[in-house]
């Protein structure tokens, strides 16, 4: 024991067991703020490890990253009703009832996010003791991982992104909103600030630092931040990296959600925990990556376009989250939730209380199923329509021109050119049309998000370099944002349909939108009025044909280019 103590290691960051067997991590510890234990006698030591070592730490089996053990105050945070809440949440809302291995839930997440922000701070310190990380630093971004997602609500981003916009439009409200408040009702209630105090924790300075992870800055100074200073920046870009999107989050959902879906994931992060390291970059410290892993996070990128378009926007599963956003709509006014001092709270309320919004899970999709209330009876009825499979219909898919702000304009445009359709026959009525509108990006709007990653050469570790996307390959995407313009229809019957989905091209012809994938089929007559949607081959050049061939790649034009690029990175 008093060898440990003069080594300098610290007992909070690893597992007691683990830590007799890492003794040279000195630098870093010997200065520590929270090092009172430089002055410990052994009986100091025996209860440290009694209460901090030996008892609490917990072993979680993760399907993803296999046995994860968690600090005793990590484990404090888990066991309240606020963490549990996320058990009863799907990750992936709707999409469940489109991929049947799909039903995995918020809390394993978190538990993984949790679990990898520690991956990444102790491969930082271990190659870099002078950034001086604390055990107070790992605790704090391990907490801000575990909560970051305490906000959502049922059906995970059905609920922020479709639920409450249409309930309530005039609140600017997204997830990260209730994980804050979240958080703190989850302190508060379980009366956590003395355990965290006791874990050596500073407060309030610790509780900012934990929520502007979670959040982003609550400030907009220079230096927006208050819990750490400026020469700690890099412990911002671990949680929810607002630089340039590479975070444990997605690490963990993108091995997660694949695992779930029986989707290959070609993102391994472990390579990146390999290369990751901190240079200072205009008076900040960055977290970097090696020169050469350049092409992998093209391919990170790519790869959760490639999951957005095969799952997160599945077409079905759009179409089930529109029409649960529906009943949830419909039954709004009539689900009844107690919050704080016994006030009553409803579905699109409860944001509002956190005691109500701890009791707001995906439970009240059944809730609804399960009433005979007459006034549920509505959203009753398309929760039913959902387990029958009577779904909505999807009449087509288009593309804007530029990217244009299309939400609310797009809808009354298309129900108000109706009338105007050539189908006599049947009637179209505005209100069985549903318009989405889905945002396909890399995360920063238009912007390449690489372009906010900074490098280090194998030469000199310690200084930073920019690469542009010229210097890495051609086969990289021109643009980083599309818009696609989605059509459900409400009615079924063969003939309605027919003559919706003519109306879908006439109004794509008319707004100089692109030509639907089925469009000549659909509406052979219509088509060909269009000049710019003639067919051709335009924008297919030789080159890539005779490279595809040369590969005897057998799969379409994308996989094959993806494949090329790796070989290519490899060498
Ligand atoms: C949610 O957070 C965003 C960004 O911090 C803020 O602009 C917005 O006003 C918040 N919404 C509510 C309802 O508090
Ligand atoms: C709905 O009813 C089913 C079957 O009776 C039951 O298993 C389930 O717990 C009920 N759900 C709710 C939310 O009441
Ligand atoms: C569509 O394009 C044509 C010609 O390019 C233009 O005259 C017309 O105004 C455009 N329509 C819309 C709705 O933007
Ligand atoms: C789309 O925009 C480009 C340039 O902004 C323009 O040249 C082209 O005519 C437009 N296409 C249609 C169909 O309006």
């Amino acid at each position: 024991l008093k060898d440990r103590n003069q080594s300098g290691s610290r007992f909070s960051l690893t597992h007691p067991a683990n830590g007799f067997q890492t003794p040279e991590k000195r630098v870093s510890a010997v200065r520590l703020p929270d090092s009172d234990y430089m002055r410990w006698g052994v009986e100091e030591t025996c209860q440290f490890l009694l209460k901090e070592g030996l008892s609490k730490w917990v072993v979680f089996n993760d399907p993803i990253h296999g046995h994860v053990e968690l600090h005793p105050l990590l484990i404090k945070i888990i066991d309240t009703p606020q963490f549990q809440r996320l058990r009863y949440i799907k990750q992936l809302g709707g999409i469940y009832f489109v991929f049947p291995g799909a039903s995995h839930n918020r809390f394993e997440h978190s538990i993984g996010v949790g679990h990898l922000a520690g991956q990444l701070l102790q491969a930082l310190n271990e190659r870099q003791p002078e950034l001086l990380i604390s055990s107070r630093d790992i605790l704090c971004v391990q907490i801000a991982g575990l909560c970051h997602d305490l906000g959502h609500g049922p059906f995970s981003h059905m609920f922020d992104g479709m639920f409450i916009p249409k309930a309530r439009p005039d609140v600017k409200w997204k997830h990260e909103n209730a994980s804050v408040l979240m958080f703190d009702y989850l302190v508060t209630d379980n009366n956590l600030e003395p355990v965290m105090k006791q874990h050596g924790l500073v407060l309030p300075e610790d509780l900012d630092f934990i929520k502007e992870q979670i959040a982003g800055p609550l400030d907009t100074n220079v230096w927006p931040y208050k819990g750490r200073p400026e020469d700690k920046s890099f412990l911002y870009e671990i949680v929810a990296n607002k630089r340039n999107g590479i975070d444990v989050d997605k690490w963990d959902y993108f091995a997660r959600d694949c695992h779930h879906l029986g989707i290959q994931n070609n993102f391994d992060y472990h390579r990146f925990l390999k290369f990751a390291r901190v240079c200072k970059v205009e008076g900040q410290k960055n977290i970097c990556t090696r020169d050469k892993e350049v092409g992998n996070l093209y391919d990170m990128f790519h790869t959760r376009n490639c999951l957005h378009r095969r799952a997160y926007q599945h077409k079905v599963g759009n179409i089930i989250e529109t029409m649960i956003t529906e009943a949830f709509f419909k039954a709004d006014p009539y689900i009844k939730i107690q919050g704080a001092g016994g006030k009553i709270f409803t579905l699109s309320t409860a944001i509002d209380d956190m005691e109500a919004y701890t009791k707001l899970t995906d439970h009240v999709f059944e809730q609804i199923l399960n009433s005979s209330s007459p006034e549920l009876a509505e959203a009753r009825q398309i929760l039913q329509n959902i387990l029958r499979r009577r779904l909505y219909k999807c009449v087509g898919q288009t593309q804007p021109n530029k990217s244009m702000e299309v939400t609310r304009v797009c809808y009354t445009n298309l129900a108000q050119s109706v009338p105007q359709s050539g189908a006599q026959d049947v009637i179209l009525q505005p209100e069985d049309f549903v318009v989405n509108v889905i945002v396909m990006d890399y995360g920063m709007k238009e912007k390449n998000p690489i372009n906010n990653v900074r490098f280090y050469c194998k030469s000199d570790p310690t200084t930073a370099i920019q690469i542009r996307k010229s210097q890495v390959s051609k086969l990289l995407p021109e643009r980083f944002a599309e818009q696609l313009i989605r059509v459900f229809f409400k009615k079924t019957d063969d003939r309605s349909l027919a003559a919706a989905k003519k109306h879908f091209i006439q109004w794509c012809m008319n707004n100089n939108f692109s030509k639907p994938q089925d469009g000549d089929i659909i509406a052979p007559e219509l088509t060909p009025l269009k000049a710019s949607w003639a067919n051709n081959n335009e924008g297919e050049t030789g080159e890539v044909d005779g490279i595809r061939e040369l590969n005897h790649v057998s799969v379409n034009g994308e996989k094959a280019k993806v494949q090329l690029f790796k070989e290519e990175e490899e060498q």
